[in-house]
Formats: structure tokens, C-alpha cells, sequence
């Protein structure tokens, strides 16, 4: 099998190109005071806001509506997204958009609300059935038939990626699985990245965000290369998580050598605005690279542990319900994975590593998963994250059940560098119940 550096050096198994479906970004401190010459620029007359309630009460979606009023543009703003959106918050925002009749959407928040405007612009602009674009076999799958309104994405965490992607995801409640929507035709026309917003993020959401960031990097490095991916029938086919490449491979570095360094400087210190403006630029770099090449195992087994939750609540988070914040089911996951897939690909486990800091000096390729593994669990014990599964209330009774939910996560555990059945998704849910 060897390992994937080379991508050019030998004849690929499977497909032969890859595609890089780059994003318009504008980043730098304050920049969300352009929002409304940027919506104008995109045509914008008459534009529904996006956000939630917790980030309704900072001053930045203040500073965003100002913009948008500054410039002309008529606005309302819809501030009932759900953090962790479902079916239910996804169709209540796609009758908001259809009836305000718009003409362009601005996003103010986390992933949640990025996903949930996407979301809302999909459907106002090519109404259809719920699940007619929703990922098959959950839903049909169908092609988004045209492009959508233009959406100015604004993230105010450092590490869902959102803004650049092309995915939107939710809870599908009565089948208690995450599911969603990927077509390129959802990607934000423009993404507004003002890290000025980091100051105010409580530190667990700054290490859950920032902890997903890092996965998505890591994920997107040790994919299964797009030369090993199966060629499409058709070249509007080829997938939207392609594989690994060399564009989200330069990503994915740049991001995991950020987040090794500022990781806990910025979870530890909100007036370190160095660490957390360098966290909101690897948030977005590490979103281009996993937009393009795909996450694998540690986001599929995540979407299990955030569906059967039963009574964790994190701290700094809506305590209405319980809920594992995103990056949390993502990183908890990470090290057994990590211990697991290296032997599929162990030099992209040593050069993730060692971007993110580890010392990878005379290090065998056997060593590559514990190496890999040792860095993030450090990382995560110096943020005061929880200490694995077990410290969120799972135990080895819960095993069945979350390897029966992550099984049907097939897209995104096809793109593992190593095979990976129901059996052995146990044994990873074993393995990360308890790092230390
Ligand atoms: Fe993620």
C-alpha cells in the first residue's frame, strides 16, 4: 500500500485528479464592520441575519447589522438557531428565509449557525422535500439543481470550519442520528473572519472549537488519498471529501503546527489575542483541508457519542439539555483512532505529530500511533478536558450502541487509511474510554 506523499510518482489505483474549489475569505481584527460593503458587492438588497441567542448578546452582531444598515441593505435577524441544530431547527429556518422573501444571508456564530443559514438558503432558493438533498441512504441525496443566494459566513469560533465548507449537519431526532447535506453549492460566497470575536469565547468552547479544528486537519492529512478513491462515472460526481491531496495536505500542516502552539495558550488565556487570532486562522485552514479531502473516523464515531448522550452537560455551554459539544465527541475519539489507523499510513501519523509538537526524533513507523496519540491526550489534559468516554458518562454496557451508530457513517469512514468495520469501531469506542 505504502504511504501517500507522492501522489504524482505512481499510476493511481483510482482516480486521477483532484479539485480544489477554493473559497473567498477575508480575515483580519474589526473586518466584520465590512460586512455591509461586502453584501453589497454580492448584490445584496435585503438580507436575513443568522445567529443564536447566546451570540445575539455580544456586541459583533451589533457591529454586523450596523454594517448592513450603514450600506443600505434592509435586514432582519433570525436569532433562533439551535446550538446543535436538528430536522426540526433546520425546516423552522428554511420557512423564515422562504417567507422573508431574501435576497442574501449573512451568518453570525458557530458551526450550528453557519450550517443551519446554509441550510435556510438551500431550501428558500430550490424548495423541496426535507430529505431530497439530505446525504443518502438516510435521505435521497439529490443534486442541489443551481447555485444559492449569496451568503456571508462569520465565524465566532475558532475551529468549525464552516464558513468554508460545503456541508451542513443535524440531528435527524426520531432516528437519533447526524446526518446531512454536502454539495459545493453550499459553500459561503464569502467567508468574514474577524478573530477579534475570539476575545470573548469562554475557554471550554475555545477548546472544543480548536480541538475540532485539530482533528479536522489530522483527519483531512491521513484520509485515504483521492488516488486510492474510486474514479466517478462522471466528473460532477467526484465527492465533495475527496480524499487526501496536495492542496488540503499544505492546509492541514500550516493548521496542525498553529494549533500544536496555541492551542492552550488561547484555551487558557482570553487576553492572549496572539494565540487566539493565530486558532481563528488554523480553524479556517484546517476547514478548507477537511472541506476538500473529508474527515474519517473520529468525526463518524462523534456523531454517535453527541446522539447518545443522556446526562453530560458542559460547562460554558447551554446547560437546557444534555449535549457534547461537537469537538468534544470529535477529540475523545481522536487518540484510540489515531492508535489504530497508523499502521495504515504510519509517516503521515509522525508528520501530523510532529507538526502538532511531539518530538518524532529516531521514531520507528510502530511508534507512529502511540506518538500521535500521547500528543493529543497531553493536549487535551492541559485544557482540563475530560479524560475520555468514561468522564462523560459512557461505559463499556454503552459499546453496542455507539458502534451501531457510527456504523452508518459510511461516508465519511470509507476515507479511513485503514478498513474499518462495525467490530473494530468497538474496539475504538473501548479504547477511548478513559485516557488516563
Ligand atoms: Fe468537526
Amino acid at each position: 500500500m505504502g504511504c501517500c506523499h507522492h501522489y504524482f510518482a505512481n499510476t493511481p489505483e483510482g482516480d486521477e485528479a483532484f479539485a480544489i474549489d477554493a473559497s473567498r475569505i477575508v480575515f483580519g481584527a474589526g473586518c466584520l464592520k465590512e460586512a455591509g460593503e461586502h453584501a453589497r458587492a454580492l448584490s445584496m438588497h435585503r438580507v436575513a441575519v443568522f445567529t443564536d441567542r447566546g451570540v445575539r448578546r455580544h456586541a459583533y452582531v451589533d457591529t454586523v447589522t450596523a454594517s448592513l444598515a450603514a450600506a443600505g441593505i434592509d435586514h432582519v435577524v433570525y436569532d433562533e438557531v439551535k446550538v446543535e441544530p436538528t430536522d426540526a431547527s433546520f425546516r423552522h429556518a428554511a420557512r423564515f428565509a422562504t417567507e422573508g422573501r431574501f435576497d442574501g444571508f449573512v451568518s453570525v456564530g458557530g458551526g450550528s449557525v453557519i450550517d443551519t443559514c446554509k441550510a435556510a438558503n438551500l431550501y428558500s432558493s430550490h424548495p423541496a422535500d426535507f430529505l431530497a438533498y439530505v446525504n443518502a441512504p438516510i435521505g435521497q441525496g439529490l443534486p442541489v439543481p443551481g447555485p444559492l443566494k449569496p451568503h456571508i459566513a462569520c465565524p465566532t469560533t475558532c475551529g468549525t470550519g464552516s464558513e468554508v465548507t460545503g456541508v451542513a449537519v443535524f440531528d435527524l431526532t426520531a432516528q437519533h442520528l447526524k446526518t446531512g447535506i454536502s454539495s459545493k453549492l453550499l459553500k459561503p460566497s464569502l467567508a468574514l473572519v474577524d478573530p477579534a470575536v475570539a476575545a470573548s469565547l469562554p475557554a471550554t468552547v475555545v477548546a472544543a472549537s480548536g480541538f475540532d479544528a485539530l482533528s479536522h486537519a489530522l483527519e483531512a492529512y491521513t484520509a485515504l488519498p483521492y488516488t486510492r478513491r474510486a474514479r466517478p462515472a462522471n466528473a460532477s460526481l467526484r465527492p465533495v471529501y475527496q480524499g487526501a491531496n496536495p492542496w488540503s495536505d499544505a492546509l492541514a500542516l500550516e493548521a496542525l503546527a498553529s494549533i500544536g502552539t496555541y492551542l492552550v495558550r488561547a484555551v487558557r488565556d482570553a487576553q492572549d489575542t496572539e494565540a487566539r487570532t493565530e486558532m481563528m486562522y488554523a480553524g479556517t485552514l484546517a476547514g478548507i483541508a477537511f472541506g476538500g479531502a473529508g474527515c474519517h473516523i473520529p468525526h463518524g464515531m462523534s456523531y454517535a457519542v453527541a446522539g447518545l448522550v443522556r446526562e453530560y452537560r458542559a460547562p460554558e455551554y447551554p446547560q437546557d439539555k444534555p449535549m457534547v459539544p461537537h469537538g468534544m465527541a470529535v477529540i475523545l475519539n481522536a487518540p484510540s483512532v489515531y492508535r489504530w489507523t497508523a499502521p495504515g499510513c504510519p509517516d503521515r501519523h509522525l508528520r501530523g505529530a510532529q507538526s502538532l509538537g511531539a518530538d518524532t526524533r529516531g521514531a520507528a513507523p510502530e511508534d507512529a500511533g502511540e506518538i500521535v496519540a500521547a500528543r493529543i491526550i497531553e493536549m487535551m489534559r492541559s485544557t482540563l478536558f475530560p479524560a475520555g468516554l468514561g468522564a462523560i458518562g459512557f461505559g463499556e454496557a454503552d459499546v453496542p450502541a455507539l458502534a451501531a451508530g457510527a456504523f452508518p457513517q459510511q461516508r465519511l469512514l470509507t476515507n479511513s487509511p485503514r478498513p474499518v468495520g462495525k467490530d473494530d469501531l468497538a474496539g475504538l469506542f473501548r479504547g477511548a474510554m478513559r485516557y488516563w
